[in-house]
């Protein structure tokens, strides 16, 4: 990898980059908080191919993509030819034909941007690939813990409920370890893969005690749509055992609560926890602008950089 200065774009993972590199972009997001806007995108063409839902990655990339003075293509995969055959890679480079140099891309199956990345000369960034990475979303994630906690080294983070499903938890693991967190992944068996802890993670099983002494606990959503077996026995069960609620939070006072989002109130966790005092989650959601800017503009210092 680089020297921590750019972010090169053949890097979609969290894994991919170096302490350094995570936290140039934790930098470059928080002088955003400051400048705002820039013109860093003037004159380039991005957008955004989404093949599963998204409100909050999809909405804050466009936003970021706007402030940045980028022109921003309107693309909705339902109704492109992708339903009419034409592979992803072809969209992609019709739409580089056109002149777009920038793809915001979900989709389903995990690792597809590391085979489409070597076959067009423009960017593609990583808005959720499968159940492999979210990378975005942990530094958004990295970015609020850092303004709520100071530095990252030595935290303790419990990230707790789908982790089985979650590319959400594996770029925060991959994030945190490399700053120097401590990050334990808590849930029901089923939903804990097995060998996780080679990346570096404590496994828990019992919530109460994965959150004692915990400075954030992150708190996932249970992915129903991707469960093709029943992993949790009932919600009321899965509740009791692991929903985050304010009689857990009142033991912890000093524990900041994130959620990556969107959120089943009631399934995993209580309505008074996500808007109590302790909660952080609409500061993620506006961080999630600046990191999404930050990324974009490195990239095309990057691009500017590599000619
Ligand atoms: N966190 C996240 O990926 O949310 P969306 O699915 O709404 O983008």
């Amino acid at each position: 990898m680089g020297d921590g200065s750019t972010l090169e774009p053949e890097g979609p993972a969290l894994q991919d980059l170096s302490a350094s590199e995570i936290e140039s972009i934790l930098d470059a997001a928080a002088s955003f908080k400051k400048s705002k806007t820039s013109k860093a995108l003037a004159g380039r063409v991005a957008t955004l191919i989404f093949s599963e839902p998204s409100t909050s990655t999809r909405s804050s990339f466009e936003i970021a993509a706007r402030r940045l003075s980028a022109e921003v293509l309107g693309f909705s995969t339902a109704s492109s030819s992708l339903l009419k055959g034409e592979t992803l890679l072809d969209t992609i480079w019709n739409l580089e034909a056109m002149g777009v140099e920038y793809f915001v891309v979900r989709h389903e199956v995990s690792g597809i941007l590391e085979e489409l990345a070597p076959r067009t000369k423009a960017s593609l960034i990583n808005a959720g690939d499968g159940a492999h990475e979210h990378p975005t979303q942990a530094l958004l994630d990295i970015l609020t813990l850092r303004e709520k906690k100071g530095a990252l080294k030595g935290l303790k983070v419990v990230i707790v409920g789908d982790i089985l499903h979650s590319r959400v938890a594996r770029s925060n693991i991959h994030g945190l370890k490399k700053l120097g967190a401590k990050v334990t992944v808590c849930g029901p068996r089923a939903l804990v893969p097995s060998g996780i802890e080679s990346l570096g993670a404590a496994v828990s099983h019992d919530l109460d005690a994965a959150l004692s002494g915990a400075d954030a606990v992150n708190v996932l959503r249970l992915q129903l749509e991707r469960q093709k077996e029943n992993f949790v026995t009932s919600l009321p069960d899965y509740y009791a055992a692991y929903g985050v609620t304010a009689e857990r939070l009142s033991k912890i006072p000093g524990c900041a609560v994130l959620h990556p989002g969107p959120m089943n109130r009631g399934v995993e966790i209580e309505s008074a926890a996500a808007d109590g005092p302790q909660s952080a989650i609409l500061e993620q959601v506006s961080n999630g602008v600046l990191v999404r800017m930050a990324v974009l503009a490195l990239i095309e210092e990057w691009r500017s950089h590599a000619g």
